[in-house]
């Protein structure tokens, strides 16, 4: 096990059914502490990538490391470094919260003190240590996932994989459940998540691939996304005076792109709009022009997945 190697490498995974090929020689790696993204649209491959990589599905071609170790579908004691949260609630209704994670923390091995102090960990984890001696059926379905996922943390894995762990889910279970996989992100585990809402990926994910028809067609930070795209950050500036002396400023402020200026607004493109704003601003206030609004834009991951694809991410009967 090389300490330098990432958390999670693969390399070129195949996997077909049939006449279809379902995953397509997809690639990446996951460094240590990293939140990674898998973006796509309904049927694009997630979920076969990412049970080859629980090593619960053959590839057909291609390799996992975990730790630098190869991992495929035979036992391997490295697996042990997994969490597999699947997308399917795979929980007891008519037993607790508690109940549930000593019969699999059972299954994992784990016995007597050791496995109650990680019971107690893993509920603090989800936010669900007041709940703990409550039923399952009595569980909201936001709730419910969260006692998931700490399923898939009692044997302390370093890479959490979570499959579209918010699909069906109400708004404010949602937010619980982004707030969980935030705050899990933020204690150093390495997490593989996959979804096919942008706003997910932009706001947990370190780093998103984006994945169509079994291939990874992208990847990237969000700014290193919609760079590649050829988009940039648009910061809109109102007011009704000095219009074009401001433009003549900004101009030549580091990392703006481009000026335009309209009858009552001024419009600054940048690589990086919140790096260049506060420059924006003090150009508005030395001309001595009075500002009345300002708006920074930034192009999303639905952009980028638009114009990769030339179709719409989100399947919007969802
Ligand atoms: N066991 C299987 N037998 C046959 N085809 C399969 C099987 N599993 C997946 N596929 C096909 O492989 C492709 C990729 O499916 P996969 O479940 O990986 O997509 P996904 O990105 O997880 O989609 P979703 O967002 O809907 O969960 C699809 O065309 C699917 O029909
Ligand atoms: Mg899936």
């Amino acid at each position: 096990m090389g300490d330098t190697a990432p958390v999670l490498r693969i390399d070129g995974l195949v996997r077909r059914f049939g006449e279809r090929t379902a995953v397509d020689g997809v690639s990446f790696q996951i460094a240590a502490g990293e939140t990674y993204g898998l973006l796509g649209p309904n049927g694009a491959g997630k979920t076969t990538t990412i049970s080859m990589i629980a090593g619960i599905l053959a590839a057909d071609a291609g390799s996992v490391h975990v730790h630098g170790v190869p991992i495929t579908t035979a036992a391997n004691p490295h697996k042990r470094h997994i969490g597999f949260v699947p997308q399917q609630i795979a929980l007891f209704d008519d037993l607790t919260a508690r109940e549930n994670l000593r019969f699999f923390g059972g299954l994992q091995g784990l016995r007597g003190k050791a496995l109650d102090a990680r019971i107690a960990a893993t509920l603090d984890m989800v936010g669900l240590s007041d709940r703990a001696d409550d039923r399952i059926d009595a569980f909201s379905g936001g709730m419910q996932r969260r006692a998931n996922i700490a399923v898939g943390l009692l044997h302390e894995p370093t890479l959490l994989i979570l499959d579209e762990p918010t699909a069906g889910v109400d708004p404010q279970s949602r937010n619980q459940i982004l707030e969980s996989v935030e705050q899990l992100g933020t204690a150093g585990l390495s997490v593989l998540y996959t979804t096919h809402y942008m706003e997910e990926a932009e706001r947990l994910c370190d780093r998103v691939g984006v994945i169509d028809n079994g291939r990874l067609i992208a990847e990237g930070t969000r700014r290193e996304l919609v760079t590649q795209i050829g988009e940039h950050d648009r910061i809109v500036v109102r007011g009704d005076d000095h219009l074009q002396e401001f433009a003549a400023h900004v101009r030549h402020l580091p990392g703006v792109v481009e000026v335009s200026v309209a009858d009552h607004s001024a419009e600054v493109s940048a690589d990086d709009g919140a790096a260049v704003l506060a420059g924006v601003v003090t150009c508005a206030v030395e001309v001595g022009m009075a500002v009345t609004g300002v708006e920074v834009h930034e192009p999303n991951l639905e952009s980028v997945f638009l114009h990769l694809t030339g179709k719409a991410l989100r399947d919007r009967a969802d």
